[in-house]
Parts: C-alpha cells; structure tokens; sequence
C-alpha cells in the first residue's frame, strides 16, 4: 500500500491518505500530549509500542465480533486502517472512579462503578473536550439516534472484552476512551486502544500504569506501557 499524502496531523499520530481511496495509513508518532495538548514530549518508543499494542487489542476484539477499522500492521510504527468518517465524539466507560469524574462529581478516587458508567464528550481541545449528552449529539446532528444506541452498545460490549483480558494480566481497566466512525454505512471503532487512552492499575498495588504517570509527572511512561504489553503478551521488539 503506498502512502500519499498528509491527511491529518494529530497530536501523537499522522494520518496519510493511500492509493486506495478506502484505506488510509496511520504513524504513531513518539509525541505525547496531555492536558488538551498543553503538555507534550516525546518519549523514546512509544509510537512503536503504542501501534503494537493497538494492533493486539484491535484484533482481539475484532475476533470477539466488534467492528473496527484495523486492517494490518504495516510497521513497527504504521498501521493500515479503513478510512471511516469520524463521529466527533469520545465515548468513555469508567468502571472505577478516577480522573475527570472525580473532580467533577466530588465522588472517591478508586471506588468501585457498579453498573460501569458512561460519559460522551465532544471531541474538541479548544473547548477542553467538554462533556456532551444525547441530545447534543442529536441537536447539532453529529451522530443519528441509531448510530448513539451503536457506540453505547459496543462501547459496553468492548468493555466486557477488555475487562477480562486485562484481568487475567493482573490489571484493573479502570476507564477508557473510544472513538468511532461510519464506514459504508457502518459504524465501527476506530482511533486507538492504548495506554494512551485508558486507565490501568496493577490489580494488586493499584500502581498506575498508564498516561496518567505521564499526566502527573511519575516517570517510567513507556516501562509502565512495555510492562503492561509483556503482561498481555503483546509482541514487542
Ligand atoms: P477523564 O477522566 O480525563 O475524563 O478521562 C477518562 C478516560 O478517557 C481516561 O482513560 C483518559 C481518556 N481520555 C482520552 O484518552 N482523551 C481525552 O481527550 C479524554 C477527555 C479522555
Ligand atoms: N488526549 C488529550 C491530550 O492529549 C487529553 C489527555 O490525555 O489528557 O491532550
């Protein structure tokens, strides 16, 4: 597949468009953002780590029955996509307090989410991503009644899937952030999965293993990523 031209420049990743007008070439990149881009470094591997671990993710739960936009790796750094038309917002599922929800709530860092709870926000950093409800996203058309009851659907189908895999690696999926778009009329994931765009905690000391250490300035960012792709047994180089 032969990569053309610059699409779209994020904060950690290119967008290339390809010969073929149905799929698009995605480069994780080694920079780092946090904080609506406030923030940024680069930090040595994590695009190679991050495309890997996506790549993993990706297909298990394509295996499982969730559409998404992964096609094949194509580089330590590279992955081949669907090219899908984004739907402008963040669907988050927390199964255990932290982050936004607790500043916003007041409610206990760490306490259990019991059913799991689910946030859109609208995906824009000028606004600071800002939390957005149903009737937003129909009012301002960004997505149909049926396409919402799709991204909650997999959004929790996901979080089933992903629960039990990161359990069984001694991990706590705490939350997590997905994106999707239409692809032909179908509504897929796509974006990323990766310490990047959730949260982990080791099972037992609660450790955090995720960019929340990069958030909060604790070092060992890519260690904590690596350690948490050698758990999962996600092929590394
Ligand atoms: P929050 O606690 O900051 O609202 O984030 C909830 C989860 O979603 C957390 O795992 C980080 C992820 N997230 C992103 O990856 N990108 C974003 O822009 C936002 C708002 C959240
Ligand atoms: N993804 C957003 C950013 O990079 C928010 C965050 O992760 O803190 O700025």
């Amino acid at each position: 597949m032969e990569k053309q031209q610059v699409l779209v420049k994020g904060k950690a990743k290119t967008v290339y468009a390809t010969n073929d007008p149905d799929k698009l070439v995605i480069h994780f990149r080694n920079d780092t953002s946090a904080f609506d881009g406030e923030k940024m470094e680069q930090l040595d591997r994590k695009g190679m780590v991050n495309n890997r671990f996506n790549a993993f993710i990706m297909q298990k739960l394509q295996a499982a029955g969730i559409p998404t936009h992964f096609e094949s790796l194509l580089a330590d750094d590279e992955v081949l996509v669907k090219k899908m038309h984004m739907i402008p917002v963040e669907c988050v599922v927390r199964n255990i307090a932290a982050g936004s929800i607790v500043r916003r709530l007041g409610v206990q860092d760490g306490m259990d989410l019991n059913p799991p709870t689910f946030e859109f926000f609208l995906k824009n950093d000028a606004l600071h991503d800002p939390m957005v409800n149903e009737y937003h996203i129909r009012s301002f058309n960004w997505a149909t009644d049926a396409e919402v009851a799709a991204m909650k659907e997999l959004t929790f189908r996901v979080n089933d899937i992903l629960k039990k895999l990161f359990a069984d690696a001694g991990l706590l999926l705490v939350d997590y952030k997905l994106e999707f778009g239409r692809y032909h009329g179908e509504v897929m994931l796509g974006d990323e999965f990766s310490p990047d765009g959730c949260r982990l905690w080791d099972a037992k000391t609660r450790e955090k293993l995720d960019k929340d250490r990069f958030r909060q300035g604790l070092g060992g960012v890519v260690e904590a990523y690596e350690e948490v792709a050698r758990r999962l047994g996600v092929p590394l180089e």
